[in-house]
């Protein structure tokens, strides 16, 4: 419904404030006897507010514009009202309904961030027959410890279907303490320096909040996960990017994520006195970046030289290939006092429905956390994280062991991942090695020269209009990147697509022999083609495949 707030109050409009910020008066009608009264929905809206247009435009001719667009406004409530007066509604029912609706709704930290990309994909793709390679869970099921240990507290202690302690069952806090405790070099402390949450998302939402204040700066690597940015704004903040670019590589070489580096002297000149946090992502998602050593060393002597606080997001961290390690930002000396470390047992365990999240850090850190997540969630479902806490000792028993989930994993999801690049390759498709994630993504500029004109709005970025013709045509989705990127950053980077390569039920890509149509595989590799299921020594998945990964057990 169109709301009033384009009205300048003649009171307020001549009142310093209200005229740098009208809006802002508006929000806050109280200061405003006028405007408290324009927003009432009958009287107010319908006779003050066109009278105080005219009174305004006679003033000032530049009110025109906003009078028209009143005008236009109130037009569009009587029609709606006197339609919906025919389908036999009670007038005096259809008024109310209508005026009543025509309060703004949507809180202004809503403002831009109301489109969201999962929802738009994720739509389109379950109205189409896919092969649905865009959201990132696995199809085969958790480990079979894990699993036994959520029918345990399903089905063992009753009380355990009741309320735990608010930051976490302390079963679960005590063994992330010790767990992370030793490889972050650290003594962690369960009820100091464990926050558990609603998955990482929680711990991440629950960061922003506590930490970004209105008019703080947030430093963001793009392409990012794209909640970054929302979150930060819906604290007040404000996005600072930089972007991770991709060097060239040789001739016939594979491009691979190590290759997308940010460049230090850009990375310095975005922090600011205003700067409060930089956020991290290793591994990253969508690029399968994992950051070394090197680089984490001058994001964290940036940190420590600006006094920023690091959100360093880990989710992927049991998920590294060839040989790279993962290092948490927070074991780098003098990290730990300014590093929230995030991860998730969704992706630990292959359990992404769980939604058993933590966030640790210092105390004086997280007890600003334990502030906002008392007052929104408060508790998170106790059985879950009882699961989570069995399925850690169980690691813990097993750790770096061959019979270890978090060795057994990345191993067979690392061949998941060779057959994907494979696989997108004989189509044309040029994909950028992950080191870390299950992620990759695909270079499409081949199919942008072939093909530019794909259906679509002319602003729309190349990815996008490309993944909806993928969906339609080749049934086949997956995610266009310049959705991880700021929106003036994304026409830059409209050349690449993510694919998430733990899909392997109907064997993935396998399956796809329509694929061989994508253009490009003509026009590389002739009318033949090359097929899907031979390239390399891939193994065919035969359907039911992706247990393998489930049952690394040892
Ligand atoms: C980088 C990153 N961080 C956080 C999350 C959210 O994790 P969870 O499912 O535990 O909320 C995701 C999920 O895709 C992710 O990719």
């Amino acid at each position: 419904m169109v709301s009033f707030n384009i009205f300048f109050c003649p009171l307020c409009f001549s009142n310093p404030v209200a005229r740098s910020d009208p809006d802002l008066v508006l929000a806050r009608s109280s200061v405003c006897g006028i405007h408290t009264l324009a927003s009432e929905p009958f009287f107010g809206q319908s006779v003050l507010l066109p009278l105080l247009c005219l009174w305004r435009s006679h003033q000032c001719p530049k009110a025109l514009g906003g009078m028209f667009r009143n005008v236009a406004a109130i037009y569009l409530h009587l029609a709606g009202l006197f339609q919906r007066k025919k389908a036999g509604t009670s007038l005096t029912r259809c008024m109310h309904q209508t005026f009543a609706m025509a309060k703004r709704l949507q809180a202004r930290r809503l403002d831009g961030i109301d489109h969201n990309p999962w929802v738009e994909f994720g739509k389109m793709a379950s109205e189409y027959d896919v092969v649905n390679l865009g959201q990132g869970f696995p199809d085969f099921p958790p480990p079979n410890f894990a699993i036994q240990a959520f029918q345990l507290a399903l089905n063992s202690d009753f009380m355990l279907n009741q309320y735990t302690k608010a930051f976490g069952y302390p079963p679960l806090t005590k063994i992330l303490a010790s767990f992370f405790g030793k490889l972050l070099g650290q003594e962690i402390v369960p009820l100091k320096n464990v926050l558990v949450t609603v998955g990482a998302y929680g711990a991440l939402f629950t960061a922003f909040q506590a930490l970004v204040d209105e008019g703080d700066e947030v430093i963001i690597m793009e392409p990012f996960f794209d909640c970054y940015e929302p979150m930060t704004l819906m604290a007040g903040g404000r996005p600072v990017f930089v972007t991770l670019k991709p060097s060239p590589t040789q001739d016939g070489e594979l491009d691979s994520a190590s290759s997308w580096q940010l460049d230090p002297t850009e990375l310095a000149s975005k922090f600011t006195s205003r700067t409060k946090a930089l956020i991290l992502n290793t591994p990253n998602n969508p690029v399968g970046k994992v950051f070394s050593k090197a680089e984490l060393e001058l994001v964290a002597s940036l940190c420590q030289q600006h006094d920023v606080i690091c959100i360093s997001d880990e989710v992927y961290q049991w998920l590294v290939y060839d040989g790279h390690q993962h290092i948490s930002i927070a074991s780098l000396p003098g990290m730990w006092e300014r590093t929230l470390t995030i991860g998730s047992a969704g992706k630990s365990f292959s359990a992404t429905g769980w939604k058993v999240g933590w966030a640790l850090g210092p105390d004086s850190l997280l007890k600003h956390l334990r502030t906002v997540h008392q007052n929104t969630v408060y508790h998170c479902p106790t059985q879950g994280q009882a699961a989570v806490a069995q399925s850690f000792q169980h690691e813990q028993l097993h750790f770096g062991q061959p019979s270890s989930y978090f060795v057994q994993l990345p191993q067979a999801v690392r061949r998941y991942r060779d057959h994907m690049i494979r696989s997108l390759q004989s189509v044309g498709l040029r994909p950028v090695v992950p080191q870390g994630s299950y992620f990759l993504i695909a270079d499409i500029s081949d199919f942008k020269t072939q093909m530019p004109d794909l259906p679509g709005d002319a602003d729309e970025p190349y990815d996008s209009r490309f993944v909806k013709w993928m969906i339609r045509n080749k049934g086949l989705a997956a995610i266009p990147v310049s959705v991880f990127y700021s929106t003036p950053h994304r026409k830059q980077f409209d050349h690449y697509v993510r694919f998430c390569f733990v899909k392997v039920k109907d064997g993935g890509l396998e399956g796809r022999e329509d694929l061989r149509k994508l253009p490009v595989a003509h026009w590389c590799c002739g009318e033949g083609g090359v097929g899907l299921t031979c390239v390399g020594a891939g193994r065919v998945h035969a359907p039911g495949h992706g247990r393998e990964a489930a049952e690394v057990e040892g």
